[in-house]
C-alpha cells in the first residue's frame, strides 16, 4: 500500500470517536517499534517527522525507513511534517514525498498565521498528488524544536477565530491549545492536570466534522521516568496528560494525538536498566533491541487505551 494522506483516516476517525496516534520518529528502532505495534493491532498511523529529526537522521533515510514499514506492515501510512516553521520546509517535504505537513504559525499575529497557512495550503493542494495541510491556532507551552515556550507566552485557542481561520486558510485539519503542553514537565509537582474541554467542545460546534488535533499528548508514564531514576538519571518530578482525559477527547473532535516525550522516556528508560544490568556490554543491538521493545508495547498501550484506533486499518 502507497503513503496516504490523513483525509480518509480523519474521516473516518471523526465518525467512529477515536483517534490517530501521531508519533515522532528519528531513527530505524523507533519507526520499527511502533510499526510492530500497529501491525499486530491493525491500526492506522501517522509517522512524523520534525525538524530536528531531519536534521538528525536525513530526511532521505527516514522516507526510505517508512517505505520499508510500508512494504513490511500493509497498513495505511501518512508521513508528516511536525511543526514546519516555513514555507520553504514545507515546500521541501512535499516536494519528498511527505503526504501531510503542519504549517506552525501559531506565534504570528492572526494575519499573519492565515497568510502564511493559506500560502502552504495553496502549493499542498495543487500538488499531484494532493498533500493535506496541519494548522496551528493557540500557543502551547514547552519545548519544542529547541524553543521554549514559556507559560506567559502560551495562550488557549479563541473559539470565536476558529471559523475565520479555516475558511480563510483552507487548512485541512486544526490543532488548538487547550491545557496541554510540549515535553516531559507538563505540570507542576501537586498541580492537578487539566484540560480545557470546554473549548475543544465550543471549537466542535463551530466547526463540525472538522478534525482537531491535539500536540503536547504524551502521559509521561511514571514507570519510565522512575527507570531512568533508578538507573543513573535524575530527572525531576514529570507530570503528563492522564490517559482517561486523552481517551475522552479522541471520542470527541480530536482526531489526531501527537506522542514523542513517552517515546523518549520508555526508550531511555530501556537503555539505561539494560547498561546498567550489563556494564560490560558494547553491541548496540543488545540494549537497542529491548528499547524498541518499550516501545512497540508503549505504542500497544495507547492504541488500546488512548487511541481507540484498534482494528480500524
Ligand atoms: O513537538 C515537538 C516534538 O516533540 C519534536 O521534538 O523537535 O526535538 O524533534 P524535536
Ligand atoms: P509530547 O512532548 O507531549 O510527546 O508532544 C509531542 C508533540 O506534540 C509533537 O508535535
Ligand atoms: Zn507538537
Amino acid at each position: 500500500m502507497p503513503l496516504v494522506t490523513t483525509e480518509e483516516m480523519f474521516r473516518q476517525a471523526y465518525e467512529g470517536g477515536y483517534a490517530i496516534g501521531a508519533f515522532n520518529v528519528n531513527n530505524m528502532e523507533i519507526i520499527q517499534g511502533i510499526v510492530n505495534a500497529a501491525k499486530q493491532l491493525r491500526a492506522p498511523l501517522i509517522l512524523q517527522v520534525s525538524a530536528g529529526a531531519r536534521r538528525y537522521a536525513n530526511q532521505t533515510y527516514l522516507i526510505k525507513l517508512v517505505e520499508a514499514a510500508l512494504i513490511d506492515s500493509d497498513l495505511p501510512i501518512a508521513l508528516h511534517l511536525d511543526h514546519g516553521d516555513s514555507f520553504e520546509l514545507c515546500k521541501e517535504c512535499i516536494d519528498g514525498g511527505f503526504t501531510s505537513v503542519m504549517i506552525d504559525g501559531s506565534h504570528l499575529s492572526f494575519e499573519e498565521n492565515i497568510e502564511l497557512t493559506r500560502r502552504v495550503v495553496d502549493y499542498a493542494h495543487s500538488h499531484d498528488p494532493k498533500v493535506v495541510v496541519e494548522a496551528e491556532l493557540g500557543r502551547l507551552e514547552g519545548v519544542e524544536d529547541e524553543i521554549r515556550v514559556s507559560a506567559e507566552d502560551a495562550s488557549y485557542t479563541d473559539p470565536d477565530e476558529v471559523e475565520e481561520f479555516v475558511t480563510r486558510t483552507k487548512c485541512d485539519s486544526l490543532a488548538i491549545a487547550i491545557g496541554t503542553s510540549h515535553g516531559a514537565y507538563k505540570f507542576k509537582p501537586g498541580q492537578t492536570p487539566k484540560l480545557r474541554f470546554d473549548i475543544l467542545e465550543e471549537v466542535a460546534r463551530r466547526l463540525p466534522g472538522f478534525p482537531i488535533v491535539l500536540h503536547g499528548a504524551s502521559s509521561v508514564i511514571p514507570e519510565y521516568v522512575q527507570m531512568i531514576n533508578t538507573y543513573g538519571g535524575s530527572m525531576p518530578d514529570a507530570i503528563g496528560i492522564p490517559e482517561d482525559m486523552l481517551r475522552k477527547a479522541a471520542t470527541m473532535a480530536v482526531c489526531k494525538i501527537n506522542i514523542d516525550s513517552d517515546l523518549r522516556l520508555a526508550m531511555t528508560g530501556t537503555v539505561r536498566k539494560h547498561l546498567a544490568e550489563h556494564p560490560a556490554e558494547f553491541d548496540p543491538r543488545k540494549y537497542l533491541g529491548p528499547a524498541r521493545l518499550a516501545i512497540e508495547e508503549l505504542v500497544s498501550n495507547k492504541i488500546i487505551n488512548v487511541l481507540g484506533c484498534s482494528g480500524k486499518a
